[in-house]
């Protein structure tokens, strides 16, 4: 018994926002965001979004390409940190309104980590109930938790959605999928949303319910662990790095991807890159990067493709597998 992806789709909000449009009112320029993050414009979710709306519109096109109905779905994992509520999941919105009538359904949270974390959750579940099929889900409206008065970090999300239907199959492709998820929580602080239960210490200020970044830091860490990750991947797998056929990285920052890249001796023809139009979509970023990859035909069954994320926890990891399987 195989675990196989059986389709995939993506949501994007049709208004998009340029870098020019944000100069208009913050300290900034198209020149400088772009030549340090690779990007030019987001879309950005407009009154009728919410995050379980675009993850229902991903979830819908997953299936739709998948041939599975929604009363088939036995699992749903969304994988977001801008969720609808505090309270319910936004996993249970998505169960009923995609009308997945015998699903349990809830959210990981693992940021811009979480559908690889996600990923991993569905293959485990599918390993011990072959018959199951599985929905997973990244939807962000990061817009809504953005400090849109701190430059340094406003320009780099963007919202949207994107999915995947997984579940068993009879083919025997083999060991063809490598996994390595990790967790350093010591520096949990270069990333941070305030707003939960945690007790104010004497004389702080009242909590923001607005992501908070050490951009540089963040930066540093990505650099370091995004290729880190892939030469453990690949090690396991018994492939040089440069035998990748794609490499789907979290779209954070197009010099990041660069750099990893570049010490894996992966030449830019084979690694997939939307940051320019799509920005850092945290939990949707690499589920709409698969779903654009797979559509506009980059990502073909029996290539070598890698995921890797990372973002606040800290959190990372990566997926190395023979596509479509898992
Ligand atoms: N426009 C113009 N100038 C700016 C802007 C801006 N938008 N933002 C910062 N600057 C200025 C700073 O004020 C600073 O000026 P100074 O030297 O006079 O003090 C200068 O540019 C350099 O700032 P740095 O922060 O050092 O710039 P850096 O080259 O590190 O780029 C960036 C900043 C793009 C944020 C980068 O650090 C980055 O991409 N970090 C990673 C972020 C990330 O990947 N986050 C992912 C997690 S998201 C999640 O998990 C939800």
């Amino acid at each position: 018994m195989a675990v196989k992806i059986l389709g995939t789709g993506g949501y994007l909000p049709p208004r998009v926002v340029t870098n020019d449009e944000l100069a208009k009112s913050l300290d900034t320029s198209d020149e400088w965001i772009f030549s340090h993050s690779g990007i030019h414009s987001r879309h950005i979710a407009g009154p009728d979004d919410n995050t379980s709306s675009m993850a229902v519109k991903a979830g819908r096109a997953a299936l739709e390409a998948a041939g599975v109905d929604a009363s088939e779905i036995d699992m749903i994992v969304t994988a977001t940190c801008s969720g609808d509520y505090l309270l319910p999941s936004t996993a249970s919105l998505v169960q009923r309104d995609l009308g997945c009538t015998k699903a349990f359904a809830f959210d990981l949270a693992a940021a811009c980590s979480g559908f690889v974390y996600s990923l991993e959750t569905a293959r485990g579940y599918i390993t011990l109930h072959p018959d199951a099929k599985v929905l997973v889900i990244g939807a962000e409206t990061l817009s809504r938790i953005t400090d849109w008065n701190d430059r340094s970090s406003c320009i780099l999300f963007g919202d949207g959605a994107g999915a995947v239907v997984v579940g068993g199959c009879a083919d025997d492709p083999g060991n063809v999928c490598h996994t390595y998820l990790k967790t350093d929580g010591t520096d949990y602080r270069v990333l941070l949303r305030e707003g939960g239960t945690r007790a104010r210490e004497e004389g702080s200020a009242a909590p923001s319910t607005l992501l908070q970044m050490a951009g540089r830091s963040v930066f540093q860490f990505a650099v370091k662990v995004m290729p880190h990750v892939v030469e453990l991947l690949c090690a396991d797998a018994g492939i040089p790095s440069s035998d990748i056929d794609l490499f789907i990285p979290h779209q954070a920052n197009i010099r990041i991807i660069d750099s990893a890249a570049k010490r894996l001796g992966i030449d830019r023809e084979r690694v997939f890159v939307n940051i320019e139009t799509v920005a850092n979509t945290s939990g949707a970023s690499i589920p709409l990067a698969i779903n654009e990859a797979v559509r506009s035909g980059r990502l073909k069954d029996g290539m070598d493709v890698c995921f890797v994320g990372f973002g606040a926890g800290l959190t990372y990891g990566g997926v190395l597998t023979r596509w479509p399987y898992l």
